[in-house]
């Protein structure tokens, strides 16, 4: 199929800065969807001088005219949903049926899930996840098992609701109860606040599938936003130190209800150095004062959950495996003004594992691998002001065009401060873009 789509993804381990390529994307389509996670993504845009940090709605829906969908693959978090409505609302910014679409099929994220995020990673201790404890594991189990999962169709309907409610609660309260010695949940009072929800979400549920093809049928652009990144998806990742879902390009048609082609231009967001939140292996991560120099720099903090990001320098060779694996086009990279003011910056270009350098990279053998590294000169001067490739310094420019030459794919886009207006279009193949 011959598509003007885009998927913009992240290619590390989530937080590359996303908000801002999708918001300027959005301008030029007709359709914005999300088709994995759910509330443990955070985009942080900010529009108008006014800062919007979004967990569900799609960044579309700061752009007036374009539909946002949230899709089956989604696990749609009600209250947060309806919450972040309200939030737009009394900005003055239009969130109902007309804008905004949520897919029967998504997976409800329930209180009980929520609860065994919680718990179960208290349980596991020093063996934890480090979760963003919006219960998107045990969403996604219960979506797997079927039997035990509520669709947000279910939602809608008080009847289907209350009988899967008080079956599910029955069973979920014997289980934590045993296995973590947890108060039994009331089935009748979930039942009636999720009711509640449903009833408001109601005029904007529908197959959204069908929304999607038929967008494509008529050649209107759908801008695939992705959530997290792929170093945390769970097929392709640093599993078990994952997420629950298929966070990479591969996962749009099936978490969009779309066909492959649909995918389109696939836009591949980089950090220009590292970072992950949570527990698991990373091995270019500097936990000294580099790694601070960019946390404090670049404000590494979760937007979900607070945490402070572990920072270190920027792995081009996991980034090629994740950018082969998507099928990336051209990269967009950002936050590269946290760079700036270091004496030298490090790119990580291959691994070494016991002692011997890897030829192909396998995100399994991560925990014992050491990087081999390439040093570039760094730069002193301000970039934030750089209006184009050629007004940045020599030194970073350099950090660019090798970026571009190991990953062998052009960087379209180069961020320099978090304003829209502080972004460089460079290379760019993306139709509206620049
Ligand atoms: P979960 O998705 O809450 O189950 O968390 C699993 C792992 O993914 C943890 O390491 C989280 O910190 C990480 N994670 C989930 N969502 C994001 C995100 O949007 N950005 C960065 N890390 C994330």
């Amino acid at each position: 199929m011959d598509c003007n789509n885009i998927t913009v993804i992240g290619l590390q381990w989530g937080d590359e800065g996303k908000g801002k390529v999708v918001d300027a994307l959005a301008r030029t389509s007709s359709y914005v969807a999300r088709y994995c996670g759910g509330a443990n993504a955070g985009h942080t845009v900010l529009a108008g001088g006014e800062k919007f940090a979004l967990h569900l709605i799609p960044c579309g829906i700061l752009h007036e005219g374009v539909v946002n969908v949230v899709g089956n693959g989604v696990v749609f978090d009600a209250p947060v949903a309806l919450e972040e409505i309200e939030h737009l609302h009394q900005r003055g910014v239009k969130a109902d049926a007309e804008n905004l679409r949520i897919s029967s099929c998504a997976q409800a994220v329930m209180p009980w899930h929520k609860m065994q995020d919680t718990l179960s990673e208290q349980k596991l201790g020093g063996a934890k996840i480090g979760t963003t404890a919006r219960g998107i594991g045990p969403c996604y189990a219960d979506k797997a098992a079927r039997s035990t999962a509520i669709r947000v169709g279910d939602l809608a309907d008080a009847g289907v609701l209350t009988d899967k409610v008080r079956r599910t609660v029955a069973l979920k309260n014997r289980l934590f109860s045993a296995l973590y010695d947890a108060e039994a949940m009331d089935a009748e009072a979930i039942a009636a606040e999720y009711a509640e929800y449903g009833r408001r979400l109601a005029p904007m549920i529908c197959n959204t599938g069908v929304l999607l093809r038929s967008a494509g049928a008529e050649g209107r652009r759908t801008l695939f936003e992705g959530g997290q990144g792929s170093m945390l998806d769970v097929d392709h990742g640093t599993y078990p130190f994952v997420t629950s879902s298929s966070v990479t390009a591969c996962g749009v048609p099936s978490g969009a209800g779309v066909p492959p082609g649909a995918v389109g231009t696939v836009l591949g967001l980089i950090k220009a150095y590292t970072t992950r939140v949570g527990a698991g292996p990373f091995p270019s991560e500097q936990d000294n004062a580099t790694g601070d120099y960019l946390r404090e720099k670049g404000h590494e903090y979760g937007t979900t959950t607070g945490r402070p990001r572990r920072c270190g320098w920027f792995d081009a060779f996991a980034v090629r495996y994740a950018a082969d694996l998507s099928g990336v086009d051209e990269f967009a990279l950002s936050l590269l003004d946290v760079l700036t003011g270091l004496d030298e910056v490090n790119i990580c270009t291959g691994y070494r594992v016991g002692g011997k350098e890897l030829t192909d990279f396998d995100p399994a053998v991560m925990g014992d691998a050491e990087c081999t590294y390439e040093t570039l000169p760094g730069w002193q001067e301000d970039i934030t002001s750089c209006g184009s490739y050629d007004a940045l310094p020599d030194a970073a420019r350099r950090y660019v065009d090798r970026i571009e030459e190991i990953l062998a794919r052009p960087v379209g886009v180069i961020s320099v401060g978090p304003d829209r207006e502080q972004t460089i279009f460079h290379n760019t193949t993306i139709e509206g873009l620049d």
